[in-house]
């Protein structure tokens, strides 16, 4: 007969979270707080995890689904170990920061907003980074690159493991 219940995994999460709700409070006005607290401990909010935070705080999972979605820094999706963000503000798209996400897409495999398949990268856009006059700009963690050519992501890329 197969046992029922949760996986020791599953069990595990969920005292991390349950452990995250007590800490912050568990109220409803701390659902920001606790997602930002879960998201850094697992690296992303899956449904189920929505779902369960939702339970525990006894409100609506589309509430928290609502929430998630709204945030652009809530992600539903694993995390690269590293997260580069191609600047496509006006000045750095015309300097050339579309031939640059281009590159970065390339190079990493995926899309943005999304995860290479080694986990090792995550592409973001953002719209500007507050330095046009260096542009085209582009972040790695806490990184910057300034004036980046397409032909140079190889090698910027290369020194992140
Ligand atoms: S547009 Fe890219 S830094 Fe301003």
């Amino acid at each position: 007969m197969v046992a029922q219940g949760k996986c020791t995994e599953c069990t595990q999460i969920e005292a991390a979270i349950d452990a995250i709700i007590e800490q912050k409070g568990p109220e409803p006005t701390s659902l920001i707080e606790i997602l930002h607290a879960v998201q850094q401990e697992l690296g992303f909010l899956p449904q189920s995890v929505q779902e369960y935070i939702a339970e525990k705080l006894n409100m609506p999972a589309g509430t928290v689904e609502g929430v998630v979605s709204f945030y652009t820094f809530f992600t539903t999706v694993p995390r690269g170990r590293h997260v580069i963000k191609v600047c496509q503000g006006t000045a750095c798209y015309v300097r050339g920061g579309k031939r640059v996400l281009e590159a970065v897409v390339k190079h990493c495999g995926c899309g943005v907003g999304q995860t290479s398949e080694d986990r090792r990268f995550s592409v973001d856009i953002v719209r500007c980074l507050g330095a046009c006059g260096l542009s085209p700009i582009m972040t790695v963690d806490d990184d910057i690159y300034e004036r980046v050519k397409p032909t140079k992501i190889a090698d910027i890329l290369g020194k992140y493991d």
